[in-house]
């Protein structure tokens, strides 16, 4: 990992998503072999989304057979139901929506409370000062470059402009949250949010179906 003084080394997170769903360990496995230590976990309930994935039990069968570093992202309409659940199964790392009618902030306190890293994500139509008053209490920022809900879209241009408005506040507050991408994430949009002060990077579709994911871990985390 390429790291500059004064920030965070470059994570990639490979989205199991757009491996085999039938087949979520082998994902893993993949992952693994790419010398990769993060993999991206969509959970999805059809109701904040209009999809569904998979839920806590698939969480913590694949616990069992990796150390890989949980990254989960909650699209979820209640996510502060779930949040024992998910920390029990395993995650490490457990992203909220700004988006639900939820308590927020009890919520995030709760997923430290129970020995996970936190997160908080944004929708690509959600203004980003709707951020503001949880900047200081996340370890990551989660800004959806697509409308979430599907792997394969493409990245929308705007998101740029958000991730440099997020990089800012962090740089004026001196925080040190990470600021991730997710959606329609390839070398070109990675390189792109980089500029813009992104440091961790979801791909679903551009790892998987890459033709070297060595070469593609690799040129992610060399920018
Ligand atoms: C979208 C998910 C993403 C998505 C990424 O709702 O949160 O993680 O699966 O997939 P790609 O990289 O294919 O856009
Ligand atoms: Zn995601």
């Amino acid at each position: 990992m390429i790291e500059k003084a004064g920030e965070l080394p470059v994570v990639l997170a490979p989205s199991i998503l757009a491996g085999r769903n039938s087949n979520l360990e082998e994902s893993v496995r993949i992952i693994e072999e790419s010398g990769l230590t993060w993999v991206h976990l969509d959970i999805m309930d059809g109701n904040f989304v209009p999809n569904i994935t998979f839920g806590p039990q698939a969480v913590q069968d694949l616990r069992e057979t990796t150390d890989l570093f949980f990254d989960t992202h909650l699209m979820l309409e209640h996510p502060h139901r779930y949040i024992e659940v998910f920390a029990k199964a395993g995650a490490n790392l457990i992203s909220i929506h700004v988006e639900p009618a939820c308590p927020i902030k009890e919520t995030l306190t709760q997923i430290r409370e129970f020995g996970c890293q936190n997160g908080i994500a944004i929708n690509p139509k959600t203004p980003p000062e709707e951020l503001l008053p949880f900047l200081d209490k996340v370890d990551l920022v989660l800004v959806m470059t697509v409308q979430p809900g599907f792997g394969g879209q493409v990245f929308r241009e705007e998101s740029a402009k958000k991730i440099n408005v997020i990089d800012a506040w962090r740089r004026e507050r001196n925080l040190n949250f990470r600021i991730e991408v997710d959606g329609g994430i390839n070398l070109d949009t990675a390189r792109l949010c980089r500029a813009q002060g992104s440091d961790t990077f979801v791909a679903g579709t551009a790892f998987f179906r890459s033709e070297n994911r060595n070469l593609f871990r690799k040129e992610i985390e060399s920018l």
